[in-house]
């Protein structure tokens, strides 16, 4: 029998906070309903953040009522900064949060204009304040393999951020590689350690492909037992406040390399090659994994008779 994994698809929160053309509400929703019509089962939808510091989530109190109006049954994330970013999700009924929490003190100050001890207490008060209105949960651990600013994060800081979202009560801590600095090594290392203080049921990877070593790192964590990822469709992705970090791991490149593995994500690539299409079209210019033009062709070779027919229209 096939193991499963699991996969949210960050896109429209970590693909569309930091593009520069701007996204509606309406093709956030249609991008959403792509990844649905693919058989995705959890999305990180946008996030409840300052509207001056990421402008492209300032309509994050319209978006999360008509998605959970439209697809009741998807999981819907969405990311929280702080208890005021609690309150306005709630307000707007979302139903599951993550927080943000960085593992070093330079990455808090850029991303949410607190220091590390006060982004912890901020991450575990949200935490707590979430259970109490029955928010289901999520910790990033962010810059958990190294810091744009300050180099390689030392293990010890991640396995004791990592212990306090778990004893917060977080439902799931992602260990995310923000800048996509790590390599499989470092991730089948990292990895080993933290399944000691986080169980395996509620570990889960947040990579980007920086260096090319997207799939080959969630290789790694599916070796070291880790079945949670998450992953962008069409690679879109990055930190607008971590310099250097390129696109999310691709959807498609994770799910291609988990089916020849031997895993099942339940995910149709075909349904995200309709998905990255449809992202190019609203983003204006071409998007994909690593994988993106081999499952076209083979998609193409596939349906010869449909592509002659759209070379040669009649
Ligand atoms: N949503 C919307 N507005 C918020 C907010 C939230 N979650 N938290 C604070 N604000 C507002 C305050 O009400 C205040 O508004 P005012 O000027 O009209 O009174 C203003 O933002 C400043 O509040 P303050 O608490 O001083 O925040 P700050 O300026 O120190 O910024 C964050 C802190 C966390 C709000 C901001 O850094 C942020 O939104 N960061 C987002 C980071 C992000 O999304 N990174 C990418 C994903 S990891
Ligand atoms: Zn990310």
């Amino acid at each position: 029998m096939t193991e499963q994994i699991f996969i949210t698809d960050v896109s429209p929160r970590d693909g569309l906070q930091n593009q520069a053309v701007a996204v509606s509400t309406d093709s956030k929703l249609r991008l959403i309903d792509k990844l649905v019509q693919a058989g995705v089962e959890s999305v990180e939808a946008t996030s409840f953040v300052s509207p001056s510091a990421v402008p492209q989530m300032a309509d994050a109190a319209q978006l999360v009522p008509l998605a959970a109006a439209r697809w009741p049954r998807l999981r819907t994330s969405v990311l929280v900064p702080n208890l005021k970013g609690l309150e306005r999700a709630h307000a707007a009924g979302a139903r599951e949060i993550a927080v943000v929490l960085c593992a070093t003190e330079t990455m808090n100050r850029k991303n949410v204009n607190m220091g590390l001890q006060q982004a912890l207490d901020a991450s575990e008060q949200t935490l707590v304040a979430a259970h109490e209105l029955g928010i289901r949960t999520r910790a990033y651990v962010a810059v958990a393999f190294e810091c744009p600013f300050e180099g390689i994060t030392p293990l010890a800081e991640v396995l004791r951020l990592a212990r306090r979202m778990h004893a917060a009560g977080a439902a799931e801590i992602v260990i995310a590689d923000t800048i996509g600095a790590a390599a499989p090594a470092q991730v089948k290392e990292r990895m080993n350690a933290i399944r000691d203080v986080v169980p395996l049921d509620r570990l889960a990877i947040h990579l980007h492909d920086t260096r090319g070593m997207g799939v080959a790192n969630a290789w790694a964590a599916l070796e070291s037992g880790v079945r949670r990822f998450d992953a962008s469709v069409g690679g879109i992705g990055g930190c607008p406040f971590a310099p250097g970090a390129a696109g999310n791991l691709a959807t498609e490149d994770l799910v291609l390399m988990a089916r020849q593995s031997g895993f099942s994500s339940g995910i149709s690539l075909d349904g995200l090659l309709d998905a990255v299409a449809f992202a190019e079209e609203q983003l204006q210019r071409p998007l994909g994994g690593r994988s993106s033009a081999w499952l076209r062709r083979e998609r193409a070779m596939r349906a010869p008779q449909m592509s002659a027919d759209a070379a040669n229209p009649a």
